[in-house]
């Protein structure tokens, strides 16, 4: 190492370490990976473990109350440890941050720094006030500043990039619109500007992230001569699809309220654009859907679908979708369960409906028992892995694309990546030659072996 380099480098270790727990979705993911990056560049490095680090960092979720819930156990944990080292500094950042603010220092007073969402961009100045003894409540709303810093990325291979923070909708169950605020969409340039930063790295995938990615645009000035808003999420796949090595790109999450034809039409004639699409439908009954306020009918969901496979044939469609919402009677249940087989999804993430703070739900009287909500799931559940068997069952004896993401975990000899379709796919490590596949590659698997949520295969 030259003089130099080692010169910043103790300077750069001063700070001590720290260590991110993060919860919750996508969204949250890549908030931390800013917030690591904002540490690094202050001179934070990673600790080793949890209960070694200097600061603490909880990217906190409010989703259903056990996640919430499990933010204060985590919590309590760091408490105790700051009663014997007070120079440990506790920083509770995302959702619950944003939904409980102030209320969250009486709660656990030894907390340094609470801050939403918002204000991930932002850590460096919230902490320089820590460091002057004060603690610090970071909960209004906040024009998200385009974010100039590097973030430190989990992966070097699939990279996130936002492009519209918040959510304007108002489904009745739904806590995010008020933690995370008002539709902010960041302008196309910006977005390719990180996308080309990303490939110049070597990261060979994209998902563009919003809560309701649909939306993206809506917020930003301009009309087109034809009369539609000159900036939609069609418009921005166009602008983004030709960043030179980048090979795949996805999106999450799509609202069937706004999912158009234009964009099915796009997705199909753009060659990086892959073919999954999450496409949360939540209830499988119109009247439920009414009283979620999701503003679409299990028709149009219908429709959606078709025209995806009529132009996508072998696309994977996954969706989330929520039981015992109050009401919901059992007939109204079983619709759900019959769309899920009608469709055949690839995947579905399931939750039993949990009442959330300053949500209208939350305070109607027809709420339904604990007993109701675990039985449903549990006859959900076992169903969606039905459905998930009985797609993957296709992939046997093809010969499939696979983006190399890097080893199995679980079995060092095993590389593992993920179709076009994003289903997980498992592979030797070495070719018959003896070279070995390095992360960052294409390569083609001949699937073998098929299970509800992954596959295996060989080289071909
Ligand atoms: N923006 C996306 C999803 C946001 S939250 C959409 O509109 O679909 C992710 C998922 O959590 C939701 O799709 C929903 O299925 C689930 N969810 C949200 N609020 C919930 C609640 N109160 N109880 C149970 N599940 C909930
Ligand atoms: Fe929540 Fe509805 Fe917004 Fe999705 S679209 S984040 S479910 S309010
Ligand atoms: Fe959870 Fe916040 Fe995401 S509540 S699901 S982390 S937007």
């Amino acid at each position: 190492m030259a003089e130099t380099d080692r010169m910043t480098a103790t300077t750069l270790s001063t700070r001590g370490s720290y260590w991110i727990t993060t919860f919750g979705c996508q969204m949250n993911k890549a908030d931390s990976e800013r917030m690591a990056g904002i540490l690094e560049s202050m001179g934070y490095r990673e600790a080793p473990a949890e209960l070694e680090a200097d600061l603490v960092l909880y990217n906190t979720c409010t989703i259903r109350d056990n996640a919430e819930q499990k933010v204060y156990s985590y919590l309590g944990r760091q408490a105790q440890r700051k009663r014997t080292n007070p120079h440990l500094t506790l920083v509770v950042a995302g959702c619950v941050a944003q939904q409980e603010g102030e209320s969250l220092l009486r709660r656990v007073p030894e907390l340094d720094l609470v801050m939403g969402p918002q204000h991930a961009n932002r850590l460096d100045v919230l902490l320089a006030q820590v460091e002057q003894g004060q603690q610090v409540v970071a909960t209004g709303e906040h024009h998200i500043l385009e974010d100039i810093t590097t973030a430190r990325r989990d992966s070097t291979i699939c990279g996130w990039v936002n492009v519209i923070y918040g959510c304007n909708e108002r489904c009745t169950y739904c806590v995010v619109p008020s933690v995370r605020g008002q539709e902010q969409s960041r302008l196309p340039e910006a977005i390719k500007l990180e996308m080309e930063g990303l490939a110049a790295r070597g990261f060979k995938e994209i998902t563009l992230l919003g809560q309701n990615i649909d939306a993206y645009g809506r917020d930003l000035p301009g009309i087109t001569a034809e009369g539609r808003r000159a900036h939609t999420l069609t418009d921005l796949l166009h602008h983004v699809h030709d960043v030179a090595g980048i090979e795949r790109i996805r999106f999450a999450t799509s609202h069937p309220r706004y999912f158009t034809e234009r964009l099915i039409d796009a997705c199909a004639d753009l060659p990086k654009l892959c073919e999954h699409f999450h496409v949360p439908f939540q209830s499988g009954d119109d009247d439920v859907l009414k009283a979620m306020a999701r503003g679409y009918t299990v028709d149009r969901y219908r429709r959606i679908v078709e025209r995806i496979r009529e132009r996508m044939p072998d696309a994977a469609i996954s969706a989330d979708v929520i039981v015992a919402f109050p009401g919901e009677t059992d007939a109204q249940y079983r619709r759900t369960l019959d769309l899920i087989e009608e469709i055949g999804f690839d995947a579905v993430n399931t939750a039993a409906y949990s009442p959330r703070p300053n949500t209208p739900a939350a305070v109607w009287p027809n709420q339904l028992s604990e007993a109701v909500k675990v039985e449903r799931l549990q006859e959900l559940n076992a169903l969606v892995e039905r459905t998930a068997r009985e797609r993957s069952a296709r992939y046997a004896g093809r010969r499939e694309q696979i983006l190399v993401e890097g080893t199995n975990p679980k079995n060092p000899e095993q590389m593992m990546g993920r179709t076009r379709t994003n289903r997980l796919t498992f592979f030797p490590a070495q070719r018959s030659d003896g070279r070995t596949i390095a992360p960052g590659e294409l390569v083609t698997v001949q699937i073998e072996d098929v299970r509800a949520f992954s596959l295996s295969g060989k080289l071909a």
